[in-house]
């Protein structure tokens, strides 16, 4: 695989030719690993999604890319928009980082509908000639017609004096008569903060008000990507803390993405009031930079990197790296998320998942009356490939296993993740299979595990249900379209 030099990785997207994006795209568009309803990159690297939002009668999203190859690179934020929140299209211009603070990257934020136009705030990223960094907050407006206008000068010059240069990805709220951005940071003592800042009109002037309160005093090196929802009149905090100690909360990615629920949310002192512990957003493999926003009728909707940070996954072979989850509808039951995945449009046909082959681009619901052992198996037809999701009742666990699915991804943080139930009585869940991804929603919804695979070749597949110990249950399968 080419090495890349950071000149490289940093230049002026002017410098590459059409000839090789041309190639790159047809690479990723030909890969047996190419997804068929989850947002992928048309070419290069994925990562977060930025933007969330509804305006001008269409649900619009962004995703961090880097489109030369499947590394960090010149970030860029290109535009999907979409009327089901399942068909997505790539509209035509991107927000490009050409203004000179944002030299190393158009980064991560948020988007807030105002009037005919949509405002962005998201982070420039500039190194310096001893690659040095520097954040600055940035805002621009995006007209009906999807074009971009850029604010002359930084929204936020500036992190505070006692924090560093990693201050970035702001989430805007309007709330009452002001703006609010909330910022992820690490302070100089290297702990993760979120600051809030506010200002009487979006274009400024953006003023430090204070930390959000949360219940932990601060949490890992530094938070990234945060999220501040309200359901049902209860503050949601989605967020990505890096360095988070595995005694505050069990993980096992590399970074976990998590949440706390509070009681309701004082914004004079900017504190969720009684916060819930700390829990994981999926309990999957890869699932990061989750992006969340409340419409103007007050729901709530959220999208996740399908991918993690400073790992590598073997789509890297083909220059293309990263996708996005399906869109979650968020409920709360308690001070639990339940995550419901938009996929109305998506159901094509039923079809019997016991007795007809799977071809990794179907949904598949099964309900078990107790809560059962044993394991169930997707199967590969003519290869040892497979996904195993183990079943013990005495624990109410529900483990899965990718290790025998194709080829390795940062096997050093382990081949399978385990989740613990609440409930020992009952068991459902919901199976969303693609190319190269699955996500799977048990119990309504209340635990979700994504994860990415790569199988070795294009196969068929049936689910084997030898292993259920003959436990009673209901079945039912569809087969999706592709968007
Ligand atoms: C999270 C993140 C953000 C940053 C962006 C850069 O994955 O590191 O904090 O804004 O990615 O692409």
């Amino acid at each position: 695989m080419k090495t890349w030099t950071a000149i490289e990785r940093y230049q002026p997207y002017a410098h590459y030719s059409q000839h090789l994006l041309t190639k790159l795209e047809k690479q990723q568009q030909d890969s047996i690993w190419h997804l068929v309803y989850h947002i992928q990159p048309k070419s290069g690297l994925l990562n977060d999604p930025n933007g969330f939002s509804f305006f001008n009668n269409k649900w619009h999203l962004f995703y961090q890319s880097f489109p030369y190859g499947a590394v960090n690179g010149l970030r860029s934020w290109v535009h999907l928009t979409s009327t089901d929140l399942t068909h997505w299209k790539h509209e035509k211009t991107s927000l490009l980082p050409d203004t000179q603070y944002e030299t190393h990257g158009a980064y991560s934020g948020s988007a807030l509908p105002m009037g005919d136009q949509l405002f962005l705030m998201y982070t420039g990223n500039v190194r310096t000639a001893n690659w040095g960094r520097h954040a600055y907050q940035l805002g621009a407006w995006m007209n009906k017609e999807g074009d971009f206008y850029k604010l002359p000068t930084p929204l936020i010059n500036q992190p505070l004096t006692n924090f560093t240069q990693h201050f970035r990805d702001p989430k805007i709220i309007h709330h009452g008569n002001n703006y609010f951005a909330f910022l992820g940071a690490r302070r100089a003592d290297d702990t993760g903060h979120v600051l809030v800042y506010k200002a009487p009109k979006v274009t400024g002037p953006w003023s430090y008000v204070d930390e959000l309160h949360f219940g932990s005093s601060s949490l890992g090196y530094m938070i990234e990507c945060p999220n501040l929802v309200f359901i049902n009149q209860h503050p949601v905090f989605i967020f990505c803390p890096q360095g988070l100690s595995k005694q505050k909360l069990s993980y096992e990615n590399i970074y976990p993405n998590t949440y706390i629920v509070g009681d309701s949310f004082n914004w004079d002192t900017l504190t969720i009031v009684n916060p819930s512990s700390l829990h994981n957003f999926d309990s999957g493999f890869d699932l990061y930079a989750t992006q969340a926003f409340n419409t103007a009728n007050g729901e709530t909707y959220a999208i996740g990197w399908a991918g993690l940070p400073e790992t590598k996954y073997p789509s890297d072979q083909e220059n293309w790296q990263g996708s996005l989850s399906l869109v979650r509808k968020l409920s709360l039951q308690g001070t639990h998320l339940i995550q419901s995945p938009i996929t109305t449009d998506l159901i094509d046909t039923s079809f019997d998942p016991i007795n007809e082959s799977l071809d990794l681009q179907e949904k598949v619901s099964f309900s078990f009356k107790h809560f059962p052992n044993g394991k169930l198996i997707l199967q590969a037809d003519h290869s040892d490939n497979r996904l195993t999701i183990f079943f013990d009742s005495t624990n109410a666990t529900v483990k899965v296993d990718r290790d025998k699915f194709g080829k390795k991804i940062g096997s050093k943080f382990g081949t399978t993740r385990t989740v613990k139930l609440t409930s020992k009585t009952k068991l459902d869940f919901t199976l969303y299979l693609d190319k190269s991804i699955f996500e799977l929603y048990l119990n309504g919804g209340s635990t979700a595990l994504t994860g990415r695979y790569f199988p070795d070749q294009a196969d068929t597949y049936h689910l084997d249900t030898s292993h259920l110990k003959s436990q009673k249950f209901d079945v039912q399968g569809w087969r999706l379209k592709s968007i």
